[in-house]
């Protein structure tokens, strides 16, 4: 049935190397920088490190454009370095995952660099490259996930390549063997420098729908969407799995895949290749848009609970002993989740503790972004000149030229900025927040003096005490994580409730999104004798039994029952 695999009980920690600790006081974080904190990293609980691009960069995408896959980028450090971080994370018994980006290469790779320098030549078809449509349009109408067209013309070989990403980040042509094979061997490369796995990046582009198709027309501006023809393509899962075959059935690792509008049945296909692991889990976008437009990132939606509810039953009722999950609400990519899902001004504490319960009571392995277990909040920089995110200034632009008034834009960087995520990690109250000694790459968030580690540290009843509290009870209560999830009260708007059982107990977790109070009556959904509190974030709980049980405003309670 659930078979023991040591990634299904971990913990994983995910870094953003550039905001996380400055060894060197350039002001950008650095692999040293992450040595130095590896006994923090330890101390909370964890058991797996992700560690975003290091990889060689010109950092258009901060470390996404990779340039040379085998060395490092010089302001993170060398090989040594990653060589000595991966010996101390193991001396730890903890284990270290690196990123995979292999759909696209930086276009300063030397792969890139060759293949634009003629129409002939052994590198032209690593890349994909098209004639314009009518000799004066782009081949497709598909636009990139950063604005604008996917597609850049080059004047010298007058021909467009294909870049879902900026147009410093061409696609790679898995179509083509060679290719396929360098980054197998690339992988190899790495797995012998005896690191624990990969998170893929959008790894479910990589296949192309080889026609190339127009995308039907979006309804705002002059694009297509093009994600019918990349997203999960015709040749996705012939090429994992000679992946799986070239590389990853070898070595005892752990994958994860960022896998925009997957599916459940991807999930499970993907997460097994002739009862072979290859996909392990999978992170899938559906809470991403439970806020916003599906298609639109930048239109607000309001949050319904029911919403959030329904897809969490979905996933965890046909996964089932069919696959695992991977359990998160932020990375480097969204807003921080307290500002997000919970409150970051009346109950920061509160809601950034209740959020935390969710994710580690959830199946699946829980993924904690840095500074989510110190509740660090959205930033609101009040100018553009601020921001460093290529997605954030391109949006700016676009939206200046259409005539949006500045204050509105900013509101919405405010809201969906990737830079909420990305200021640096708030370790004490001193100059910079202990992150540099110098000018930081982006700016510290104002909140430092209140929000940082040492106070967290201090104080016993912090987030961060919270965090680890609730990772040992994870790890001490099996049922946590492979226990049957059952949903309660699936009806209610305000109060998220379900239930973990197996043959060890059965776990009882209450969550109020919201501020309103209320009580509720559990007596009907379950019969008990004793209902023992294994945590909550409130001290003086109101609660004698299941029959009228009041939740306060963000209030989380994990119970035992017996
Ligand atoms: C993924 C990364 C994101 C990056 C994009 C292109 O979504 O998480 O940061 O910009 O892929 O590589
Ligand atoms: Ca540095």
């Amino acid at each position: 049935m659930n078979k023991y695999k040591w990634w299904k009980e971990a913990v994983v920690y995910q870094i953003y190397p550039r905001s996380f600790q400055d060894s060197n006081n350039d002001g950008i974080g650095d692999i040293p920088g992450i040595i130095n904190k590896l006994d923090y990293i330890e101390d909370l609980g964890i058991d797996v490190i992700w560690l975003c691009p290091v990889y060689k960069s010109p950092n258009a995408d901060n470390g996404y454009d990779i340039s040379d896959y085998n060395r490092i980028m010089d302001e993170f450090g060398d090989l040594d370095d990653i060589k000595e971080l991966i010996k101390k994370v193991h001396n730890r018994d903890m284990k270290l995952i690196m990123d995979l980006v292999v759909n696209h290469t930086s276009n300063q790779h030397e792969w890139f660099i060759k293949s634009k320098k003629s129409k002939i030549n052994p590198f032209r078809d690593y890349y994909i490259w098209k004639d314009g449509k009518e000799g004066k349009f782009p081949p497709t109408n598909w636009e990139s996930y950063f604005g604008g067209s996917s597609w850049t013309y080059d004047q010298k070989t007058k021909q467009y390549y294909l870049h879902l990403f900026a147009k410093e980040q061409p696609d790679l042509n898995w179509e083509n063997k060679e290719v396929r094979h360098k980054i197998y061997e690339m992988m190899r490369w790495w797995l012998d420098k005896g690191i624990d796995g990969f998170r893929m990046d959008v790894i479910n582009m990589i296949s192309k729908d080889q026609t190339f198709p127009d995308g039907e027309e979006k309804k705002k501006g002059e694009y297509g969407d093009g994600t019918p023809y990349f997203l999960n393509g015709p040749k996705l899962y012939e090429f994992l799995k000679e992946m799986g075959e070239e590389v990853l059935f070898d070595y005892d690792i752990m994958t994860v895949g960022e896998t925009n509008n997957f599916g459940i049945d991807n999930a499970i296909k993907f997460s097994k290749v002739n009862d072979k692991d290859l996909l392990n889990m999978i992170f899938h976008f559906e809470l991403m848009s439970v806020d916003r437009d599906k298609d639109n990132k930048w239109i607000e939606k309001d949050i319904d609970l029911k919403e959030i509810k329904s897809i969490y039953k979905k996933w965890n009722q046909k996964l089932y002993n069919k696959g695992w999950n991977a359990v998160y609400l932020g990375n480097h990519d969204q807003p921080r989740i307290v500002s997000r899902f919970g409150d970051d001004k009346n109950y920061r504490n509160e809601s950034a503790k209740m959020l935390a319960t969710m994710i580690l009571t959830m199946p699946g392995t829980p993924y904690i972004y840095q500074g989510e277990e110190i509740g660090m909040t959205n930033v609101k920089f009040d100018d553009i000149g601020k921001y460093r995110d290529i997605e954030t200034i391109n949006y700016y632009r676009m939206q200046n030229k259409k005539n949006k008034r500045v204050d509105e834009i900013l509101k919405d960087i405010h809201r969906v900025s990737r830079d909420n995520a990305r200021t640096p990690m708030q370790w004490d109250e001193s100059f910079n927040a202990g992150f540099t000694e110098s000018t930081p790459w982006i700016d510290i968030n104002p909140n430092y003096k209140n929000i940082n580690v040492k106070n967290e540290q201090n104080d016993p009843d912090s987030i961060l005490n919270f965090y680890k509290q609730l990772i040992k009870i994870r790890k001490n209560n099996k049922t946590l994580i492979y226990g049957k999830y059952e949903p309660v009260l699936e009806d209610d708007q305000n109060v998220f409730s379900y239930f973990r059982k197996d043959s060890n107990g059965i776990y009882l977790i209450i969550l109020n999104f919201f501020e309103k109070s209320q009580v509720i009556d559990f007596s009907s959904k379950v019969s008990c004798e004793n209902l023992n509190l294994i945590i909550s974030n409130y001290k003086n709980n109101e609660y004698a039994n299941l029959l009228n049980i009041k939740i306060k405003p963000y209030e989380s309670l994990l119970f035992k029952l017996s």
